[in-house]
């Protein structure tokens, strides 16, 4: 909790924050193992695509699922089937189904509706209708309070199968900081874990910039999920490096991933250790942040060449040495500044902003091999990164989203670990933002 959170939820802050107009940023549920994936039963209706897929995941995360709403009940997570909608004036359902019980959505609840791609629709009536759900589900998390959040789930046609590991994610205490989200799934081969506490056992993971911060916590829960983590970072943190590999279970790797030799001897470590890796995350990231006017070239240089050239150029020598396993991984880390743009970043967000170009350039490589492409986009999250922003920008960066607090590391981690499960082969191409719904971009 941050100094401001805790005065806003204290005896006094109770009485005061409200009356002020001041938002009361609720404590998220997170994730802890053991817990029930929800702490309610869930609410689902809609029509007849995905309606029983849904009430099979919630069945099998040991959810009691109504398909009526009950007079005064809470409710854990509210599902809806909008697949069905093929003409603007059947987007009256949505208003028909959620208007009596939005209300009765619990705190850290749920809201996912079920879509079908508007690309993919032929009719254009469908198209225009199924578009039409991305409005209705943001402004919904924008509603929501205490922790609440919304997303859209638009899944293609004949991937109707695939949704498991993507529905596990967003309705449990993982997606914590993620609200207001378009998640796109495909067909694929999807295997499904033997233990979904463990999805990732016998994997091996890489992950960048591993020794503090988001990749601290990515090595983790990836740890968690069962994967043996290379932890890689820069000869200067070998210490931290160390701590967090050996907390992890993991083995570490000391690389400048700028260094010329840098993807040869990576990868020669991966083959030669490992026989070849599974998931890699490229989160190493560095911020030089001036306006565009001040900023000598230096600082330009350093910033691309860590936050993007390097991962290019690991990427080709993974597929060069046929390095990544089939159903392989990668996920890169974006950033809300490459989305919306930030004065003083023309740099971080030309970087950021290319990772999602190259998802978009890779998701059909990678799918050729079985495997995906994804990037996470974080907002404001509670890093020595941010630590390092001038107060003001800090706090409103904090406030400004659907949450009114900032994200903790392991969020973003939860949302790394849902590409990398072996049931996630379907979501390829995505960039999720992991934002608490942030004010700033789309
Ligand atoms: N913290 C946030 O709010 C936020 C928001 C959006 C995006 N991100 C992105 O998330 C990622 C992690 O951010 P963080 O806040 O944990 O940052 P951080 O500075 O705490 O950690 C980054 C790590 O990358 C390592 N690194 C830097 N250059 C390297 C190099 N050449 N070779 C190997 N390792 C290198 C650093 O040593 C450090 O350990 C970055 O890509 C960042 O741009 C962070």
């Amino acid at each position: 909790m941050d100094r401001y959170q805790k005065f806003a939820t204290s005896t006094l802050g109770r009485r005061v924050v409200p009356r002020l107009g001041l938002p009361t940023p609720h404590q998220l549920r997170r994730y802890a193992p053991g817990t029930p994936a929800l702490d309610g039963p869930v609410l689902l209706g809609g029509g007849e695509r995905l309606t029983r897929t849904a009430a099979g995941v919630c069945e099998a995360i040991g959810a009691d699922v109504h398909a009526a709403p009950v007079e005064g009940q809470r409710y854990a997570a509210v599902v809806f089937d909008a697949t069905g909608i093929t003409d603007s004036t059947k987007l009256r359902a949505l208003h028909d189904f959620f208007h009596p019980v939005i209300r009765s959505v619990g705190a850290s609840g749920r809201v996912v509706v079920l879509g079908s791609p508007p690309a993919e629709q032929t009719d254009a009536r469908t198209r225009v209708a199924q578009r039409a759900l991305e409005g209705f589900t943001r402004s919904v998390g924008k509603e929501l309070k205490r922790g609440a959040t919304s997303q859209l789930v638009l899944v293609g046609e004949g991937a109707e199968g695939e949704v498991e590991s993507t529905l596990r994610f967003l309705l449990s205490a993982r997606s914590a900081y993620v609200s207001g989200q378009v998640v796109r799934i495909g067909p694929a081969p999807v295997s499904e874990p033997a233990d979904w506490e463990h999805p990732l056992a016998g994997k091996v993971a890489l992950v960048t910039g591993a020794s503090r911060g988001i990749g601290a916590a990515t090595a983790e829960v990836l740890g968690r999920d069962g994967a043996h983590v290379v932890c890689l970072d820069v000869p200067a943190r070998g210490g931290e490096l160390s701590e967090v590999a050996n907390r992890v279970g993991g083995s570490s790797f000391q690389l400048d991933v700028t260094a010329a030799d840098a993807p040869k001897k990576l990868v020669d470590h991966l083959l030669q250790r490992h026989g070849g890796v599974d998931v890699v995350v490229h989160n190493a990231g560095i911020t030089r942040d001036k306006t565009l006017g001040r900023m000598d070239a230096a600082l330009w240089d350093a910033v691309v060449a860590v936050n993007l050239s390097s991962q290019e150029r690991i990427n080709d020598e993974l597929f060069g040495r046929d390095a990544l396993r089939p159903g392989g991984r990668i996920v890169g880390v974006s950033s809300i500044s490459g989305i919306a743009g930030n004065a003083g970043q023309t740099n971080y967000a030309t970087t950021k902003a290319g990772v999602i170009g190259m998802v978009d350039a890779l998701a059909g490589e990678l799918a050729s091999r079985g495997g995906t492409i994804n990037a996470v986009a974080p907002g404001f999250i509670e890093t020595r990164m941010t630590a390092a922003v001038p107060l003001l920008v800090r706090e409103a960066g904090r406030r400004m989203n659907s949450t009114s607090q900032g994200g903790l590391p392991v969020d973003v981690a939860e949302t790394v670990a849902w590409f990398a499960n072996p049931a996630s082969a379907g979501v390829n191409g995505n960039v999720v933002r992991v934002c608490g719904q942030s004010l700033l971009g789309a």
